[in-house]
């Protein structure tokens, strides 16, 4: 056998691994067993409600990516296709169908792709109607010669792709905390723009203090980078933003270099959390710049925390220590397959699958304590 054809036959996935084991009467867990010789060792990375939710189905969308990926699917498709997952839970108000709408009680979804083999990207911001953007991007990337296709005319491209475009995205839970915070906010609050903001984000503040919403209401997000056996990188941001902004607000999702970055030689690098503070420092891009000079995931991750830090400095946006009042965070994986988790403070957490299964793992924090310290 020659030695192209053993390399072949190693890096075959789970579904020829678990028919050879069942052949030989081993249990298997209908989990795809990795038999690869390669270096690299498969894995996909997200946010941890990347292992949380399920859409009634059985799998999260970290293994549906893996198992997707490790056999044989193209990388970005078995990534979008574990955030659809997301996307199309109303239990997950932060992303997709039923994310926490605008101001206006309109739900707008923001999602970016970036695939490192083709060298390519696309993205949809303030998009309208449509449960998966992920999907839009990805048509934004393979039908058109453009990166980042907006507002109307982001809803107009895809109906013309074909996707079906509904009058209201809400569930009965995101419509009920925006009738809350719409209650509890300033009737006159959009006449004084000052006033709002303030009023707005003290809403927030009260309602995060009373447990009606978490933090990751706020800025949720999903974002989802993978690598395969072959070295193929790709990543997929996606969220329904900010809860509660300005209508046509973008975040950093839709963003390339700051909610997603990928460059196939390198690594992936993407974000949920306070997407303004995302923005203003390009992190991902900075992120996979860092790991370019040979910064592990981790300390690349790290680095741009403490930038965020630096250049946080209204009082707006700083707590009683003078460090940050908002979560933000970081999902990473390089070439080699090694990936990180890191985020503001303490307490979060990241989802990742590999050949072991999917798990939910500690985010290396940069501080002690809480946002709100
Ligand atoms: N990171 C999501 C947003 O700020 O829109």
């Amino acid at each position: 056998m020659s030695r192209k054809i053993k390399r072949r036959d190693f890096m075959r996935t789970g579904t020829v691994a678990g028919l050879t084991l069942a052949a030989a009467g081993k249990q298997t867990v209908g989990f795809p067993t990795i038999m690869t010789q390669s270096p690299i060792k498969p894995v996909v990375v997200a946010s941890a409600n990347g292992n949380r939710f399920k859409n009634g189905g059985n799998v999260t969308a970290v293994q549906k990516a893996f198992t997707m990926m490790t056999s044989g699917s193209n990388v970005l498709d078995a990534l979008i296709a574990g955030v659809n997952i997301v996307e199309l839970d109303p239990l997950d108000d932060s992303v997709g169908y039923g994310g926490l709408p605008n101001a206006d009680g309109v739900v707008q979804l923001d999602s970016s792709v970036m695939h490192g083999p083709k060298k390519r990207a696309g993205a949809v911001g303030a998009l309208e109607g449509v449960r998966t953007p992920s999907l839009v991007a990805q048509a934004v990337m393979e039908n058109t010669d453009h990166h980042l296709i907006v507002g109307k005319g982001a809803q107009v491209f895809a109906r013309n792709m074909g996707f079906k475009i509904e009058d209201d995205l809400n569930t009965d839970n995101s419509r009920k905390k925006w009738l809350e915070w719409k209650r509890r906010t300033d009737p006159d609050h959009y006449l004084n723009p000052a006033k709002r903001a303030a009023a707005g984000h003290r809403v927030a503040l009260e309602m995060l203090a009373q447990g009606i919403l978490r933090e990751e209401n706020l800025h949720g997000t999903i974002n989802c980078d993978g690598i395969n056996a072959k070295g193929e990188i790709c990543g997929v941001t996606t969220t329904s933003g900010l809860a509660w902004k300005i209508p046509g607000r973008l975040g950093d999702s839709p963003i390339l270099g700051a909610g997603l970055y990928v460059d196939g030689a390198i690594g992936a690098a993407g974000s949920t959390g306070r997407g303004e503070a995302n923005l203003y420092n390009l992190c991902s891009f900075v992120i996979v710049e860092e790991m370019r000079r040979g910064a592990h995931p981790k300390d690349a991750g790290m680095e741009v925390l403490n930038r965020i830090k630096s250049n946080t400095i209204e009082k707006r946006l700083l707590n009683s220590r003078g460090l940050p009042n908002f979560g933000i965070s970081f999902y990473i994986i390089n070439a080699k397959g090694e990936y990180a988790g890191v985020t503001m403070y303490e307490g979060g957490s990241f989802a990742m699958c590999n050949e072991n299964g999917p798990q939910t793992l500690k985010s290396e924090p940069l501080l002690q304590g809480k946002p709100s310290d």
